[in-house]
């Protein structure tokens, strides 16, 4: 193929970017998404503070302009996300208890019913584990319960049968570090008890504080023998020039050596439009130009 997307699903995979409903005006962006993207996911309109800004008053322009883009365009659409530690909205910070369960159920049954048929995959829940010791993350959700996942993700399941629905996190790409050993079984319990899990999601922020681990495919691996997907979520990758170019690389041949690994998607079009305040992580410069970063992807391929 000549396009990430049409490449990748030369291989049964998907290739997709994170999309900001605000950039839908931008013409060079678009045309690049359009040609070279068959996966979507919204970077911030299906967050908390952004579908429920007030309690039980849900807003969903943005992230409905972006689904409208994606059918329109043959693209699928990865949800994100539905339960989170971050990105709540005010009334949700300030709640604990049994008000916070229920209102974190209510969320995930309206949005994942207002999307129903539309999303390919939920993350269900993002970034629920500690950094440090393989626990779980300290948040106002955890304090709910230690079941808050297991329920988020039976809730999303009642609400839309049809999308798979993934556990994400960052920092779960280094098979010897405990936060993936903490992950890991997690979704084996989950499994082995029939909590309704579909996929495992690998953010893949690298930089130098987390950079790319030589032992990135047995991870992929360990998690696909679990019986979930794999999918890497949130591509991006610290430098430039061939070194840069030969991670990425790298990461997509892992990708293509789990059968289970079945997309990946990067966290942004152009350098200027990543989350990251400094630097080039991305595959297509500030004015749209492919970057040997490009380049090695579509090859890896
Ligand atoms: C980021 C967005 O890219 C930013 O625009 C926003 O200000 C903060 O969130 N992990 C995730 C994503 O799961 O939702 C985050 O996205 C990046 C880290």
């Amino acid at each position: 193929g000549t396009t990430l997307g049409a490449s990748a699903a030369e291989q049964g995979r998907y290739f997709g970017t994170a999309v900001a409903a605000n950039k839908l005006s931008d013409s060079t962006y678009v045309g690049i998404l359009n040609r070279e993207f068959n996966m979507v996911t919204p970077e911030n309109e299906m967050k908390w503070d952004a579908t429920e800004p007030s309690q039980n008053q849900f807003s969903y322009s943005s992230s409905d302009r972006i689904v409208a883009h994606a059918q329109a365009n043959g693209m699928r659409v990865r949800g994100h996300a539905l339960a989170w530690h971050s990105q709540q909205p005010g009334w949700a910070q300030n709640m604990s208890g049994t008000a916070l369960r229920n209102a974190m159920v209510n969320h995930i049954t309206q949005v994942a019913t207002h999307f129903k048929g539309k999303i390919y995959s939920w993350d269900v829940v993002n970034e629920a584990f500690d950094d440090g010791n393989g626990g779980r993350r300290d948040s106002n959700l955890q304090r709910t319960g230690n079941d808050w996942i297991e329920v988020a993700f039976r809730t999303a399941r009642a609400a839309d049968p049809g999308a798979k629905l993934c556990y994400n996190d960052y920092n779960t790409d280094n098979w010897t570090w405990a936060k993936t050993q903490g992950v890991y079984n997690m979704v084996k319990d989950f499994k082995a008890r029939g909590v309704p899990i579909d996929c495992v999601g690998f953010q893949s922020h690298f930089n130098n504080g987390s950079p790319y681990p030589s032992n990135y495919r047995t991870t992929l691996q360990n998690f696909a023998d679990l019986g979930v997907d794999v999918q890497i979520t949130e591509l991006d990758i610290e430098g430039s020039g061939s070194a840069q170019a030969t991670t990425y690389g790298n990461v997509v041949k892992d990708c293509l050596a789990v059968a289970r690994c079945n997309g990946i998607t990067v966290w942004g079009i152009r350098d200027s439009d990543s989350w990251r305040a400094s630097g080039t992580p991305l595959l297509f410069d500030g004015s749209g130009n492919k970057k040997a970063a490009y380049t090695s992807t579509l090859n890896a391929l």
